[in-house]
């Protein structure tokens, strides 16, 4: 069968990039990358998908007078490349409503809160300063609000008592680095549903289990 056609997007160190490169270096992954776009030349991720011979654009966005020139940029170049999905993956830059209602569907960003909690910026801080006891990560179809639309999936850990924001940013980009292939993967395999803004999946294998933190 076909592998879906990914670009994914990115500004800086690309360590999701390079989970969604794992995992389609596996033969039997039902996508491939073929195409990773950067805003900045510099990214490290730029240089690894470079390394591994896939085709990388770095648009400077400071080149472009808007922000809706910028990404009919991208736009251009991934569907020269055949793109099915874009997978926004660390890409610091707020999206046009016009990219975000052209690529409705097949748009989808991960966030490093177990959203509709903590959006926006500096999210692992601000969950150890309201004192839960749990966060995580979430894959979500992209809509013109920030890191709202439907959820695909998340993945939760605890937050420890001495945790600082990057002990629990460490915590979660663990699980970052699972859950993308997985929600990428659902996605080309064809068993994801959006109803009502909500997203079912066909076969799911769910948990009863509870998670309790902290313990006695
Ligand atoms: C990841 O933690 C990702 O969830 C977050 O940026 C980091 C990028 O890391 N994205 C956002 O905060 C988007 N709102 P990476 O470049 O190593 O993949």
């Amino acid at each position: 069968m076909a592998k879906l056609k990914l670009a994914v997007l990115i500004s800086g160190r690309g360590s999701n990039l390079q989970a969604l490169m794992a995992a389609c270096a596996e033969p039997a992954y039902p996508a491939e990358i073929v195409l990773v776009i950067s805003n900045h030349a510099e990214a490290k991720g730029i240089k690894w998908a470079g390394d591994a011979n896939l085709p990388t654009l770095a648009i400077n966005h400071k080149d472009f007078s808007n922000r809706a020139d910028f990404d009919r940029k991208m736009t251009a170049a991934m569907n020269d490349a055949g793109v099915e999905l874009v997978c926004l993956a660390g890409f610091m830059r707020l999206l046009s409503e016009e990219f975000v209602t052209y690529w409705r569907n097949r748009l989808i960003n991960i966030h490093p809160s177990l959203l509709p909690a903590f959006k926006g910026l500096n999210v692992q801080a601000r969950a150890i300063t309201a004192g839960v006891k749990f966060s995580g990560c979430t894959v979500h179809y992209v809509r013109n609000e920030m890191d709202v639309g439907p959820i695909i999936c998340q993945a939760v850990v605890p937050i420890h008592m001495d945790d600082d924001a990057d002990a629990l940013a460490a915590r979660i980009l663990v699980q970052e680095h699972i859950i993308y292939p997985q929600a990428v993967r659902w996605i080309a395999e064809k068993r994801i549903s959006i109803n009502d803004e909500k997203v079912d999946l066909d076969k799911p294998i769910q948990s009863d289990g509870s998670m309790i933190n902290p313990m006695d």
